[in-house]
């Protein structure tokens, strides 16, 4: 027995910011951030929370698998911008859509956190623990960024992805997921400290880089990527046992362009293979691929019998990669 993608879903803010309104505050330019980066627009959170993303991305993908909350046996969330530290994001779809049959926690493990929510609950399927899960990537990212920082407030966007998976004849062939902890200050963001009785104030060295936005060296990032993700994706296709002129679709984390172009020219597979939606929402996180996965889904991109690599990497530093069949 392995597991399945029975349905698939996703919701956006409705607030779309393009790069022309990020120059009239900014130093930088459309120009600028299209070349380096493919982004033109991204969706940012103004009524909306993760929480209610997320709950609005569960139910479609509910409604797209023809099943009902009670039939949930799992639900794994992964955010790194939840509304509340506790309860966690998986608890409060559960109390909302009233699936309360399932277990529920949350996953940090950033941008790849929806691909290690997927590998977890095909993991727990696998050994019989569950006979399905319901996975979403949620973010609202516009909250930790400093919108003064052009190096970084340009690339990301808010959105949910979700997924519903149950075990199957045919569907996920091998998962590969890691981490390099020692790489975690590439990308980082610290809670601002919080005064209290015995914590009566901070010396400016304790506040240095805790200012409460995310924190990134970009460079570092981007050459983890297009070293780690090729590396993972030719691991999962050998334990496949797949050829990569097998693979249909390499459905990757859309953080920037240029590293899908790079990843794609390292592994000698040509672009079209690669779909890209990073043009119009940024870098999602942890909502990206299942964003990109429930479009593809939605627009008959996916047919039963494909072969699909899904890979992403992110903060932690993280990484990971899974084949399936659709
Ligand atoms: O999910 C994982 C999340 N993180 C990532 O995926 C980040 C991966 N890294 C990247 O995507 C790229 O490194 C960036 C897009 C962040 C930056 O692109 P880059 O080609 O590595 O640019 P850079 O950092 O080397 O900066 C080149 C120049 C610098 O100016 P000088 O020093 O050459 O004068 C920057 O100050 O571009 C400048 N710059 C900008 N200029 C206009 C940086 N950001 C901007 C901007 N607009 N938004």
């Amino acid at each position: 027995m392995t597991t399945r993608i029975i349905g698939t879903g996703s919701a956006l803010p409705s607030r779309v910011v393009t790069n022309l309104e990020l120059e009239s505050f900014l130093d930088t330019s459309d120009t600028w951030i299209q070349e380096r980066t493919g982004i033109q627009n991204r969706h940012v959170a103004v009524t909306e929370t993760t929480t209610s993303l997320a709950i609005q991305a569960c139910l479609k993908a509910l409604e797209d698998a023809g099943k009902q909350p009670e039939d949930v046996d799992l639900i794994l969330a992964a955010t790194v911008s939840p509304d509340c530290t506790f309860p966690c994001l998986a608890c409060e779809i559960q109390a909302a859509i009233g699936a309360d049959q399932a277990t529920a926690y949350d996953i940090n493990a950033a941008c790849a956190g929806f691909l290690f929510a997927f590998n977890s609950a095909a993991a727990y399927i696998a050994c019989g623990m569950y006979r399905n899960a319901l996975i979403v990537g949620a973010e609202v990212l516009s909250k930790l960024v400093d919108w003064t920082d052009r190096s970084s407030c340009i690339l990301f966007g808010d959105g949910a992805g979700a997924a519903f998976i149950e075990e199957a004849e045919e569907g996920i062939v091998s998962m590969l997921q890691g981490a390099n902890g020692k790489k975690g200050m590439a990308l980082y963001r610290y809670e601002p400290p919080i005064l209290h009785p015995f914590l009566k104030q901070t010396t400016a060295s304790d506040d240095a880089g805790r200012s409460g936005y995310l924190e990134m060296n970009g460079q570092e990032v981007f050459r983890f990527a297009v070293s780690q993700v090729p590396d993972s994706i030719i691991h999962v296709l050998e334990r496949a046992n797949w050829e990569k002129s097998e693979v249909d679709h390499y459905i990757l984390h859309q953080a920037n362009a240029r590293i899908i172009q790079s990843i794609a020219k390292r592994l000698g597979e040509p672009e079209e293979k690669f779909p890209m939606n990073l043009h119009a929402y940024g870098n999602m996180s942890s909502a990206s691929i299942p964003v990109l996965l429930d479009e593809m889904n939605r627009a008959g991109r996916l047919k039963r019998g494909d072969k699909i690599v899904m890979s992403g990497f992110g903060a932690g530093l993280t990484y990971g990669a899974t084949a399936l069949i659709w």
